[in-house]
């Protein structure tokens, strides 16, 4: 079902004022608050105070709320132009948007409430203590009438299974009769959230009817695409993890045809763009690794249900289990291209480029470069790292792009990133020891530019 038939927000320049000019009366008496107030749960809960809804951020982490209150976030979200900075200021300033810690007393000040708290993996074991702490915070606190749509992704089930009983337990309220129960999945990739909360057709399925036309009503503020409805919750949370799961076999695919395409000495970059010219091919991109808080999670999220079930999930299985080892794959890549020089790994300088867990991000969580930093020095190599977008401290990061080349033996390319440069070849190799090495796991190098100065390299 179209539930909404508005176009979708193609404005290439964005006016916040104009946005704040044109709120629809409906929404400026919703209340909303939203649980987690991380990479989803900021910028979603700001999306709703744009288009006038009173909201409140709730989180675990005192820093976080405290930073977020005093108009700091480190995220690299912009709506069209305007960065999630200047957003966050401007919905604070119109008292329009607050975090708080304090989640009984947002539960009891809004009649809709968003959870984003995700399912933790940890050596490969779901850990559901964050979702089940939250819920049971609402279930205590609930009233009738109140919405909960959970937008966490989750093992297929967990909505009905696992939150549903919660709530009522903590209530003693009726799920569908005295308060209302949808699951709609997230779909947002980091760093194009406003836009993709807003374009982005949106999935939703509720316990009963008047859970799901009620979740629409809530949902349709901020999106303006499709809100394609479900009678299925289980099917919602299972299409959100196998959307994820797709990517991690497609890439442990391309990683595969990588290898093969080196084998043959053709160009795997070019393979890829031929074969995507294809209107039913999607090829995506080979690289360091898979990283974040989604795609290495998503075999994780099937695995226990299927377990349960009794079904197979070797495909995904050994996906997962193939882009688990890239990291390794690369060192072993560096360590090659050291020896072929006549140099060691052990006590060669590496210079890093790139921490985020993909390009143009600034999420360091489940991040292949990381793990590459780490592997390098278990290894006895000295790594100097730079990524400008990345907050977290590491012992190993440098504040600037000519310390983590200077001297260095290898340098090697992990994620594209604004501040990252890597074009100067002439400066790089004055600033390297002799015999460089390139590691370029991101199709970027200028071949012609890196010979003419002396670089030997190797490329995905
Ligand atoms: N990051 C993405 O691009 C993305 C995209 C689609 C879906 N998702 C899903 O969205 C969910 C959130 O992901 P994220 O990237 O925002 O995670 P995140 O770690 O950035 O944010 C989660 C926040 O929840 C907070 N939290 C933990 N327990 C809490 C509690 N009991 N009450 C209130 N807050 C609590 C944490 O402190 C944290 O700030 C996950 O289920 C994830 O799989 C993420």
């Amino acid at each position: 079902m179209r539930a909404k038939e508005e176009k979708m927000e193609t404005v290439k320049t964005f006016n916040i004022s104009e946005l704040n000019e044109n709120i629809p009366e409906k929404s400026l008496n919703k209340k909303v608050c939203v649980f987690g107030q991380g990479f989803v749960g900021l910028p979603l809960t700001l999306s709703f105070a744009l288009r006038g809804c009173n909201t409140i951020g709730v989180d675990v982490d005192k820093n976080l709320v405290d930073e977020i209150n005093s108009g700091i976030t480190h995220h690299t979200e912009k709506f069209y132009d305007v960065t999630i900075q200047k957003i966050l200021k401007m919905q604070l300033e119109e008292k329009r948007y607050k975090a708080v810690t304090d989640a009984a007393k947002a539960v009891k000040e809004c009649n809709n409430i968003i959870v984003t708290v995700g399912i933790p993996i940890k050596d490969g074991k779901h850990d559901m203590s964050y979702l089940e702490s939250a819920v049971r915070t609402i279930g205590k606190n609930l009233k009738k009438e109140d919405l909960i749509v959970i937008r966490s992704t989750v093992i297929p089930g967990t909505t009905e299974e696992f939150i549903l009983p919660i709530l009522e337990e903590e209530s003693k309220l009726k799920a569908g009769v005295d308060f209302y129960l949808a699951y709609s999945s997230e779909r947002i990739a980091e760093g194009n959230a406003f836009e993709e909360f807003a374009n982005m057709p949106t999935l939703v399925a509720g316990i009963n009817k008047p859970s799901l036309y009620r979740a629409v009503d809530l949902l349709s503020v901020v999106c303006k695409a499709d809100i394609i409805i479900s009678n299925s919750i289980k099917a919602v949370e299972t299409s959100k993890v196998v959307e994820n799961a797709q990517r991690d076999v497609n890439i442990a695919m391309v990683q595969e045809v990588a290898r093969f395409c080196e084998a043959l000495n053709i160009d795997v970059f070019e393979v890829i763009r031929l074969a995507n010219t294809h209107k039913r091919v999607n090829l995506l991109a080979p690289g360091p690794g898979v990283g974040g808080y989604c795609i290495p999670n998503a075999y994780h999220y099937l695995e226990p249900k299927a377990k349960e079930l009794n079904v197979d999930l070797d495909l995904f299985k050994l996906s997962r289990e193939k882009n688990r080892l890239l990291p390794e794959f690369i060192v072993n890549k560096i360590e090659e291209q050291l020896n072929n020089v006549g140099k060691n790994l052990e006590n060669s300088k590496v210079a890093v480029l790139g921490l985020a867990m993909k390009d143009f991000s600034n999420d360091d969580r489940i991040s292949p470069p990381i793990d590459i930093c780490n592997i390098l020095i278990r290894r006895g190599a000295l790594v100097s790292a730079f990524d400008p977008q990345v907050p977290t401290e590491y012992d190993f990061k440098v504040k600037m792009q000519d310390e983590a080349l200077k001297d260095a033996d290898a340098v090697v390319i992990l994620t594209k990133q604004k501040g990252i440069t890597f074009d100067d070849y002439e400066y790089m190799a004055k600033l390297m020891k002799n015999r460089p090495v390139i590691i370029d796991t991101k199709n970027i190098i200028n071949e012609t530019e890196a010979k003419k100065y002396g670089f030997k390299w190797w490329r995905i």
